[in-house]
């Protein structure tokens, strides 16, 4: 029976670059959606932008143009990104359009009606110049348990403690650098805890992969907390319908932004919205997400559908985040790469491939290790997969006009591969696409191996032996096709070459089983080619240059708020009594070396000529620790020892510039002598 689904990827903020975190996802949910296209399963596809918030809005205002302008400028760049990596939204619509505010009132008034909205006054931080309230990662301070400098208002980067912001030491806004003061005011809350009987049946009912629902239980333990969903004017969103000067938090009006996404398309296309959100709707709906916005997906977005009427989700499927060899991201070390920057240089079959290989049902995080993605790339896809084609087809071409011959002359080699759709599928349907890409790859290697063993290069050097070699190549090329298809929903774009090649319409699942006899083909293009090093060496390189042009103003949770400048404000005066008691010294390093655990730090030895003092310093985006052996620099001295996680840090070293890769020590000229004072 044909299913009718509709399905959604995490809509990205309209504040930042797609970089290849977010492609996981999209390739995820793209493999999915074109599966069960070729399964003959009606899909919808819808994305959009999450166009609203306060990093939007400020980024905005930073770049002195209008959110509007903003959020219209990054969708363009987002789509052409997708585009290009054959992603197949139907359609990509944005969270800040006027179908996305009609739904958002829709589903705020009927919760409100159910009785499903508080008020209450909550006291929160606010910036008294720019005259607005504070998110969290908008207040830096020091670390209320460890002290650590410029930490943000919700966490603590050096010891991983939570606070609240009001407790950061010494808080700043990071919008204008002023105090924060402490303001009331009244703010609209989702009572989640109504659901919480519903909730706690739906998050075990199926949904939703077991490790989450395990989660979920946990979460249930510590109680079902309502959920602030408005902010204070001035905010980049939809005003709440009755309460003039409040604003919709982001969160509230995203996942709407699913619906908001599928009803533009529905009113152009002709499909019908109500079938599919209706409470008792026999559709399906389904959310690909990644594992960092479960909560919001599995007990917000489900409690608030079921109180405005409309269906819920049938699943919602979690996956995890990209490491890049081994490691998170980084900037400094090229390897935070940019959609984009991938597109500059490599095929994106390559990566969606790599990617399917890597991808299983589980919510583990999922490595791209350069070196393994290019040997698996060549080897698997050009090597295997591709080579079983240009085996044949010259042979066909040229020796049989372009037709294949007009039986199987080995039936069950050709059953051996097409008896296994219905598993392949089986990997498909259930997203555990890396099995499946080595069940492919398995059948790909006896392939080859079949023409090993034929040799039909030898065969047609001898006389009479075409029939033979015109049966090889026939049964090679079939083998071929049938893999293409099982590929087809990892690698579109080569499909459809392989498609004209063959000759044949765009391949759907069924077709699998019947082979291709008697038949004309076209001339072999060569479909693939192998990945040079200098290719990764090129974007990696790209990558470093990209993001050193980009300074952070605050980062955070899929995040990205960029601030054209890299001048940070000018903090308040100090006195000139102030300044001399900073005891500055040449300091000989003595030793450097990496920090187990931390990020950022490095540990340094320091000698001022009075004793060894160990310094904790975040420069480890600039400097590798062997290179600073040896060298002399300047610290603070007289600074109190401070208590970190990793020990106790006595001084401080003095470093300029942006930072990431361009953070410079203050170094002394040559020949200074430990323990000078510095004027
Ligand atoms: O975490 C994020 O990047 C959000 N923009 C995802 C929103 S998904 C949905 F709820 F809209
Ligand atoms: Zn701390």
């Amino acid at each position: 029976m044909q299913r009718k689904i509709l399905v959604t990827s995490a809509l990205p903020y309209a504040n930042g670059s797609i970089h290849l975190g977010h492609m996981v996802e999209y390739i995820q949910t793209d493999i999915w959606v074109r599966f069960q296209k070729m399964r003959g399963n009606e899909v919808h596809y819808v994305c959009a932008d999450d166009a609203h918030g306060t990093p939007i809005m400020l980024r905005a205002q930073n770049e002195g143009i209008t959110p509007e302008q903003l959020i219209a400028d990054v969708s363009k760049e987002h789509q052409a990104d997708f585009a290009e990596f054959n992603i197949s939204f139907d359609n990509f619509h944005s969270t800040h359009s006027p179908e996305n505010e009609a739904l958002a009132s829709q589903v705020y008034l009927a919760n409100k009606a159910a009785g499903h909205i508080t008020t209450r006054t909550i006291s929160q931080a606010y910036d008294p110049e720019k005259e607005m309230f504070l998110p969290d990662r908008f207040i830096r301070g020091e670390c209320p348990k460890c002290g650590a400098d410029d930490q943000y208002g919700d966490n603590c980067e050096a010891c991983g403690a939570t606070y609240d912001s009001t407790e950061l030491k010494n808080p700043v806004s990071a919008v204008s650098g002023a105090t924060p003061i402490t303001k009331d005011s009244e703010h609209h809350f989702f009572k989640l805890g109504d659901f919480e009987q519903d909730l706690q049946a739906w998050t075990q009912g199926g949904h939703l992969q077991d490790e989450v629902s395990h989660k979920l239980a946990e979460w249930f333990e510590s109680g079902l907390k309502d959920w602030d969903i408005s902010r204070d004017a001035p905010y980049f969103g939809f005003e709440i319908p009755d309460a003039p000067g409040k604003f919709f938090y982001v969160w509230l009006d995203a996942p709407i932004g699913y619906l908001a996404s599928f009803k533009n398309y529905c009113d152009r296309s002709g499909v019908d919205f109500d079938e599919f959100m209706n409470a008792d709707s026999e559709t399906e709906m389904v959310h690909f997400i990644g594992k960092d916005i479960i909560y919001f997906h599995a007990l917000f977005w489900p409690a608030m559908l079921q109180g405005a009427g409309f269906r819920l989700p049938n699943s919602i499927f979690a996956h995890g985040f990209l490491t890049v060899d081994g490691k998170k991201m980084s900037k400094s070390r090229g390897t935070f790469i940019k959609a984009r920057t991938y597109l500059d240089h490599l095929n994106p079959e390559y990566l969606r491939y790599y990617f399917a290989a890597k991808l299983g049902s589980g919510i583990d995080d999922i490595d791209l290790n350069l070196e393994d993605f290019q040997s698996r790339i060549n080897s698997d896809l050009v090597g295997k997969v591709v080579n079983i084609a240009s085996r044949c087809a010259g042979f066909i071409k040229k020796r049989f006009d372009g037709k294949l011959a007009d039986s199987l002359s080995e039936p069950a080699l050709f059953n051996e591969f097409t008896e296994q759709s219905d598993a392949i599928a089986q990997r498909f349907e259930n997203r555990e696409f890396g099995q499946g890409m080595r069940d492919i790859m398995a059948l790909a290697d006896k392939a080859n191996q079949y023409i090993d063993e034929m040799k039909p290069w030898a065969l047609a050097k001898e006389e009479g032996k075409g029939q033979q070699v015109h049966d090889i190549c026939t049964m090679g090329i079939n083998l071929f096709r049938v893999l293409i298809a099982y590929l087809k929903p990892v690698l579109p774009q080569t499909a459809i070459q392989a498609e004209q090649f063959l000759n044949i319409d765009a391949m759907q699942w069924s077709d699998i089983t019947t082979p291709l006899l008697s038949h004309d083909i076209n001339k072999f293009k060569p479909l693939m080619t192998r990945i040079e090093s200098d290719k990764i060496a090129a974007i990696l390189e790209d990558s470093k240059q990209t993001i050193v042009a980009e300074k952070p103003v605050a980062e955070k949770k899929g995040t990205t708020a960029t601030n054209n400048s890299s001048i940070e404000p000018i903090s308040d005066e100090i006195s000139f009594e102030d300044f001399a008691k900073i005891d500055l010294r040449v300091a000989n390093i003595v030793n450097a070396e990496h920090v187990e655990g931390a990020d950022k730090l490095l540990k340094l030895t320091l000698d001022i000529g009075l004793g060894e003092k160990q310094v904790f310093a975040g420069i480890k985006s600039a400097y590798q620790p062997e290179v600073l052996i040896g060298k002399q620099t300047v610290m603070v001295a007289n600074l109190a020892p401070r208590k970190m996680r990793f020990g106790l840090s006595e001084g401080m070293v003095l470093a300029a510039g942006p930072g990431g890769k361009d953070l410079f020590i203050l170094n002394p000229d040559n020949g200074a002598q430990a323990g000078m004072k510095v004027k």
